[in-house]
């Protein structure tokens, strides 16, 4: 059977306000598509990861604990889902050596070690089990010229070459909570993989439905 990996933004499960409704159709969507698919569900942290890791920062704490403050709270969302599905593991796995033998449909987890963010856990999850898809869902509709949060004429991008991302932001682990598109390390991964790479607005369900289904969505591609 194929296997997706979805590295799913944790801004996009918690924002300021919660969205309890977004969760429930989430849970349905996910537990429809595992009829079809092997899915790896790769949990981020959001604003409360840096919520956590800038006042660690300011009491002079170091970078590896300020990532350990991020990784607790990828696996308190992935948690929230684990609860909610039911059909999942129950366990949060601790690395992606560990998620790989979890005998499930749908298996979730959040991040693993310090020095880098959940994109490259599933990237290297992706990577692992030669994934057919790997979906980066965030909080905006894509990869954009620039940040779409901060600029309003910034313009999506419909593709974009892993190159040009790769010469943007580098392939190294700059510091715990950067908010970013894909961070250095997943890119490295993404570009000796070759993994099919698509990125979107993971509160846009019927986006990442098109996406699996190979149909045109509204989203970036990354060519690789
Ligand atoms: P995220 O992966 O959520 O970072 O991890 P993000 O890119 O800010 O994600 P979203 O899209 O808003 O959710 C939060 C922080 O946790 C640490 C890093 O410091 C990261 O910035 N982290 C996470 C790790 O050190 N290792 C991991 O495997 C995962």
């Amino acid at each position: 059977m194929n296997s997706i990996v979805i590295s799913l933004g944790g801004s996009v499960l918690i924002s300021d306000d919660v969205d309890s409704t977004y969760f429930q159709k989430l849970t349905k969507f996910l537990k429809e598509l595992s009829e079809q698919y092997k899915i790896y569900i790769i949990v981020g942290g959001g604003k409360t990861a840096r919520t956590y890791i800038n006042l660690g920062r300011k009491l002079n704490f170091n970078e590896e604990t300020l990532d350990t403050f991020g990784i607790d709270i990828t696996r308190v969302n992935a948690r929230i889902l684990t609860n909610l599905l039911n059909i999942s593991n129950e366990k949060i796995p601790e690395s992606t050596d560990e998620a790989l033998e979890i005998n499930k449909q749908l298996v979730i987890m959040g991040g693993t070690t310090p020095g880098h963010s959940t994109d490259m856990v599933g990237a290297e999850l992706a990577e692992k089990i030669d994934a057919k898809k790997f979906i980066i869902a965030t909080n905006v509709d894509g990869v954009y010229d620039k940040d779409p949060n901060k600029y309003s004429d910034a313009k999506q991008l419909k593709e974009i070459s892993i190159e040009k991302l790769i010469d943007e932001y580098g392939t190294e682990w700059s510091s715990a909570g950067k908010n970013i598109v894909i961070d250095g390390p997943s890119l490295k991964i993404l570009k000796r993989a070759k993994i099919p790479t698509y990125v979107l607005n993971g509160k846009k369900l019927e986006e990442l439905k098109k996406v699996i289904n190979n149909e045109d969505f509204n989203g970036t591609i990354i060519k690789i």
